[in-house]
């Protein structure tokens, strides 16, 4: 539990840090599979709160990437029709999956209120960021 505490409180300074510096990052946060159930619950996070706090695989972006096992960036939500909408003011939306010994378990979730926001370097870099965020687990 001490150590669940310590590993929130460093996952929500990600999320202030990203938010805060990235002016195009608007809503970051984390959600993480639930064990051996087939659904995602949401983690630590900033921004507008939000009513899914629980998404079941294969629904909406997030739920796409929990099976997918890949990158999912959309520079423009109103194109995509499994997407799971959270405010009216998205525009794009890019999740990146965290792999711990080569399972995916959660993933990193960024929404902007720019529309197609996000560069490649946003991926190597967010893939980076997951890539560290695996080792404090
Ligand atoms: N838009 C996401 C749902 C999570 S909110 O962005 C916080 C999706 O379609 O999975």
């Amino acid at each position: 539990l001490n150590k669940n505490k310590t590993v929130d409180k460093r996952l929500l300074s990600i999320c202030e840090l990203l938010e805060a510096n990235i002016t195009y990052y608007n809503w970051v946060g984390f959600y993480f599979r639930n064990g051996n159930k087939e659904e995602l619950h949401l983690g630590p996070y900033v921004g507008e709160p939000t009513d899914h706090t629980i998404i079941p695989f294969g629904k909406g972006i997030c739920g796409q990437v929990a099976v997918s096992n890949e990158n999912f960036v959309v520079p423009d939500v109103t194109a995509q029709d499994n997407y799971i909408a959270c405010s009216i003011t998205v525009k794009a939306e890019i999740v990146i999956p965290i792999f711990v010994n080569g399972e995916n378990i959660g993933q990193i979730d960024i929404d902007s209120n720019t529309p197609n926001p996000f560069t490649e370097a946003d991926e190597r870099f967010l893939e980076f960021v997951c890539a560290q965020v695996a080792m404090i687990l």
